[in-house]
């Protein structure tokens, strides 16, 4: 072998820090918010361009732009039109029956960007006129959305997965699972997995796919198309165990996906009747061994969809967290429980089980729980934008850790880049710090907007906090840079203060709660010097009022 070099290791690395500052880079972020009725920017428009050239679309026949040339063809594009482009990335050998769909696609949607519908079809829909109906879905997945201004309409659930959801699911469940078997040397035997709505709606059901894949199934359409039935895939074609998965389903997706939860709840009862090893099923491994154990009916040993009591929707776990209600973290999990703990699919004998209270066997089906995971699938809205990516992962990951008596590993994929890539919570977390809250492009473009904006800064610290909260997935330098960037930097302060008091104080709050908690362990001098700001500005709050 030849000798090892002692740079290498050095090397290495570096590669490692320059691949994560590209990472970094590459993060599409929304630099402001929608201004209804207003269309969108040049600048704002090559960046929207360059994303959707990206992508591979062989439904329409499309080729994804290569990496190192989008940028420049893009700028070409917007410069000098469609041909301009195409004999550009001629002279660099690519031939123009390959780029031209492309800036095609590129043209339609330029010229969409280019109008505005929102204000007229609002007026006209409180005439109560006529609204153009169109899809529902992220803008960079599916152009098609504009242009804006339409009313939109959902999916047909008996579409889902699509055949395209369902193909490219494989290859995100087996990453999920090789990143897990990475860091732990084994498939993990049960899994809790999130699933929303509107992402399945964006998706086609993205989500639906990775479940049915994860338990080793795929979908069954009947005659007239519809899918409404599932079939194992065999072990050996499957190679390798199938997961147990616990299902929580937003109430959003309960009502729209009726049908898809019946699905999965059919996937799940199939996979624990196969006559198959319990170690290569661990869906039948748990239930056999709960009935054995617990002298438990197969019926409710089987249960793993949950969902919100029929009418209700929302964990409240984020109210919980944002009003600071709460003395210990188990709290947070137990009320996820109480909320999502109704189950829904159908029995044995055929008898629908639509939302019936199932908090013993939502329970027991957890504290298997070894992973939990969520599929983040848009351009527009991340870990830290809403506080719905906590309450629901957050919560569920906080009642597992109870249940379990161990904290599960937290994972997220990202369908955002060309590759997909499984992140951990943590990973994720500082990802999103790095590329909006603590991005002078995110916060200066937030600032643009004044009052609302000093209160999304604070609603991303507070969204952030929640994932110490539920989770313990922030670092403590991510509280050390805001406080240093928002704060401890005079003129930034003042700035804050004069769009927004309330705001500005109430990110004071967060950080001092923050530490207060144990999530931000920091010099007793910086939070004195946070305290006196806290005072200043309630000093300036109360001469307001
Ligand atoms: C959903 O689409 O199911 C959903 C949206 C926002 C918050 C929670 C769930
Ligand atoms: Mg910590």
């Amino acid at each position: 072998m030849a000798e090892r070099n002692p740079n290498d290791a050095r090397d290495a690395k570096v590669f490692a820090l320059y691949a994560q500052l590209v990472e970094i880079e590459e993060r599409l972020i929304p630099t402001g918010l929608h201004v209804f009725g207003r269309a969108s920017s040049a600048g704002e428009k090559i960046d929207l361009l360059k994303m959707i050239a990206s992508f591979d679309r062989p439904e329409a026949g499309v080729r994804a732009l290569p990496e190192n040339l989008v940028d420049e063809a893009v700028r070409e594009f917007v410069r000098s039109g469609r041909d301009a482009a195409v004999r550009l990335l001629e002279q660099k050998g690519l031939s123009a029956e390959e780029t031209r769909p492309a800036f095609t696609l590129l043209e339609t949607v330029s010229a969409k960007l280019q109008t505005n519908n929102e204000l007229d079809s609002l007026v006209r829909a409180l005439r109560g006129e006529f609204i153009e109906p169109g899809p529902g879905a992220d803008i960079i997945q599916n152009p098609d959305i504009l242009p804006t201004g339409r009313n939109t309409h959902a999916i047909n659930p008996y579409g889902v997965p699509s055949a395209a959801a369902f193909a490219r699911s494989e290859a995100i469940a087996n990453s999920l699972l090789d990143r897990y078997r990475q860091e732990n040397g084994r498939y993990p035997e049960a899994m809790a997995l999130v699933l929303w709505g509107l992402d399945n709606i964006k998706t086609q059901g993205e989500g639906v796919a990775q479940a049915l894949w994860l338990l080793g199934t795929r979908p069954v359409r009947d005659t007239l198309n519809r899918t409404t039935n599932v079939e194992a895939i065999p072990l050996p074609e499957l190679g390798r165990p199938r997961i147990d998965v616990v299902m929580t389903v937003s109430g959003i997706f309960r009502d729209l996906f009726s049908p898809t939860v019946q699905l999965l709840d059919k996937a799940v009862r199939l996979v624990a009747q196969l006559d198959e090893p319990f170690e290569s099923n661990y869906v039948r491994k748990h239930v056999l061994q709960q009935v054995e154990q617990e002298a438990c009916d197969q019926d409710d040993a089987a249960v793993r969809v949950f969902s919100n009591a029929p009418g209700n929707y929302g964990t409240n776990v984020n109210f919980m967290v944002m009003e600071s209600q709460w003395e210990r973290e188990e709290t947070l999990g137990d009320l996820f429980v109480t909320r999502k703990c109704f189950a829904y699919g159908r029995d044995s004998k055929g008898r629908a089980i639509e939302g019936r209270e199932a908090r013993v066997a939502m329970d027991r089906a957890l504290a298997r729980v070894e992973a939990t995971y969520q599929n983040i699938d848009t351009f527009e809205i991340g870990l830290t934008d809403v506080d719905h990516y906590f309450e629901y992962l957050g919560g569920v990951s906080k009642a597992v850790e109870k249940r379990a008596k161990s904290r599960p590993a937290i994972y997220l994929s990202d369908t955002l880049s060309r590759d997909v890539k499984i992140r951990t919570l943590e990973e994720t977390v500082r990802l999103e710090t790095r590329a909006k809250t603590l991005n002078p492009k995110w916060y200066e473009g937030m600032l643009k907007h004044g009052f609302r904006g000093v209160a999304e800064i604070e609603n991303h610290v507070s969204n952030t906090f929640g994932w110490s909260a539920t989770a313990d997935a922030v670092d403590d330098w991510i509280y050390s840079e805001v406080a240093n960037t928002f704060l401890f930097d005079e003129s930034m302060l003042e700035r804050l203060r004069d769009l927004n008091p309330h705001s500005a104080h109430s990110l004071v709050q967060r950080l001092l709660e923050a530490n207060g908690r144990g999530y931000w362990d920091v010099d007793e001098s910086v939070v004195n010097r946070l305290r006196e700001i806290g005072r200043n500005l309630e000093d300036q709050l109360e001469g307001v009022a």
